[in-house]
């Protein structure tokens, strides 16, 4: 199965070429108020890190032109000498699985990369211009533990120019809010990894104990009450979907996922539920009345290996696929469908601010940068004596070390943040 290269799928041809003469004159139209306007508000920030050339950007119709033209979501991995911007040295605020480098993992291949989309180059995120963007701002992410690595590769990025306050954080250490004093850029997390209410149980280690409860008609309160606050927000749903549970909807039980025949439920599946979440949740953001400028995150492909993480799959490839190479696993695909789906149906029905962040494919293409065995400092010490291949030492490879590739994921939320209009 070969990721789709273009996000807005063969199924909708009829309406695409609908579709892009509406956008055409869109265009033309805010092209128009663009020129009336450029003198008061630019609706395209000064920041202005479109790939084209500078001359042909002052041109009225370029907009246009990259819009159809670059797809800044798909492409491949070139090598890139110059390496991360931050170390596990110059970043504290690495969490320990995804330290990498202080684990001590030997192989520093996956730090040599950067992103090159097929029509255009990528401008490499800039943390100064970055932070004077969000002077007086406030950027939320909102959903699991990848949500959480890639704020953490934000911020190590952001902290090699101004040092960030931890303000808040929960009793978990899940949901944190942080400040940068100079800026008075505010920037949270949250920790919602079904954005929906839902009642979890979990141990200490992160086992579950009793089934989930889900409830697909309410969505979390944790995120839904602090909305008003914020300026920016990049929201994903993900693997919890797959977990087994069981639907609520109408104060009744509807179905479950995964429960094996249980209490004799039907079995409707994580398409199901991970529909109607985002459905929700996309009905949520794109409300009018709401402010903020909404990023949604496609999925986050794992790359394990010869099995899943709980029954010894691994991961220890040293070198990127090529864009041929990296082949989407059935589960990846159907939620990446959803959610395709589900955001089309959201930015036909309305001028939300909101855009697709599509990391899939450009994450598809990196087995190479998840810690695998290196979630622990020296994962092999004691065992050096024995045939490791035989060792059964627990792999992550679904999140990324840091640095690694999702540092590059700024790169992309940054130029689809700030010219919004060029990705809608
Ligand atoms: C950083 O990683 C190196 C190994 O790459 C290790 O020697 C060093 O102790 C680490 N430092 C910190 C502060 O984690
Ligand atoms: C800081 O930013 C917040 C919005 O995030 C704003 O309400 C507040 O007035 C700002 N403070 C200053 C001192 O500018
Ligand atoms: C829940 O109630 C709504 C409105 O009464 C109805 O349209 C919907 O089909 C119900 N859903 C389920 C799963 O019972
Ligand atoms: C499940 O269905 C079977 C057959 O209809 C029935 O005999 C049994 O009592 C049901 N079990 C539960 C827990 O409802
Ligand atoms: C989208 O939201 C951003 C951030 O709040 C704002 O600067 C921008 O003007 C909004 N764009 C539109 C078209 O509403
Ligand atoms: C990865 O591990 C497998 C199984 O231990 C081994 O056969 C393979 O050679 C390893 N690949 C690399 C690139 O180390």
């Amino acid at each position: 199965m070969k990721i789709e290269s273009n996000p807005f799928g063969s199924s909708h041809q009829r309406n695409q070429i609908f579709l892009k003469f509406v956008a055409f004159f869109l265009l033309i139209g805010l092209t128009y108020r663009f020129l009336i306007t450029e003198s008061t508000v630019s609706p395209i920030p000064a920041l202005q890190t479109s790939p084209v050339d500078p001359s042909v950007a002052q041109a009225p119709f370029s907009v246009l032109v990259v819009s159809t033209k670059c797809d800044i979501f798909t492409g491949n991995w070139i090598p890139d000498a110059s390496g991360p911007v931050y170390t596990n040295v110059t970043c504290r605020h690495i969490q320990d699985h995804q330290n990498c480098l202080k684990n001590g993992r030997p192989d520093v291949n996956y730090l040599l990369w950067k992103w090159k989309p097929r029509d255009c180059d990528l401008p490499r995120f800039n943390p100064e211009q970055f932070l004077d963007k969000m002077r007086n701002k406030w950027l939320a992410f909102i959903g699991d533990s990848i949500s959480r690595n890639h704020v953490q590769s934000l911020i190590c990025i952001l902290s090699q120019v101004e040092e960030v306050e931890e303000i808040y954080h929960d009793k978990e250490y899940r949901s944190k809010i942080w400040r940068f004093p100079l800026h008075n850029f505010t920037l949270s997390v949250i920790w919602s990894p079904f954005l929906l209410k839902a009642e979890t149980f979990e141990n200490v280690e992160g086992v579950s104990y009793s089934d989930i409860q889900l409830h697909l008609d309410k969505l979390d309160d944790k995120w839904t009450d602090q909305y008003i606050n914020f300026d920016y927000v990049v929201i994903s749903g993900g693997k919890w979907f797959l977990k087994t549970s069981i639907f609520h909807e109408n104060n009744t039980v509807s179905g479950c996922h995964y429960c094996q025949g249980k209490n004799n439920l039907t079995e409707l599946g994580y398409g199901y539920s991970y529909r109607k979440a985002l459905r929700l949740v996309l009905d949520f953001v794109a409300d009018p009345k709401r402010k903020a400028q909404v990023l949604f995150r496609t999925t986050t492909p794992d790359h394990f290996e010869n099995g899943e993480w709980n029954t010894g799959g691994y991961c220890n490839r040293t070198m990127p696929f090529k864009e041929s190479e990296g082949e989407i696993s059935s589960e990846d695909e159907t939620m990446r469908d959803i959610e395709l789906d589900e955001f089309r149906k959201t930015q036909e029905g309305s001028n939300a601010n909101i855009t697709l962040l599509d990391t899939t494919s450009m994450s598809l293409l990196r087995p190479d940068g998840h810690p695998g065995p290196y979630r622990y400092p020296n994962p092999f010490a004691g065992l050096k004596n024995k045939d490791q291949s035989k060792i059964q030492v627990q792999n992550d490879c679904l999140h990324w070390c840091l640095p690694g590739p999702i540092d590059s994921w700024n790169d992309l939320m940054v130029e689809v943040m700030l010219n919004r209009e060029l990705y809608r």
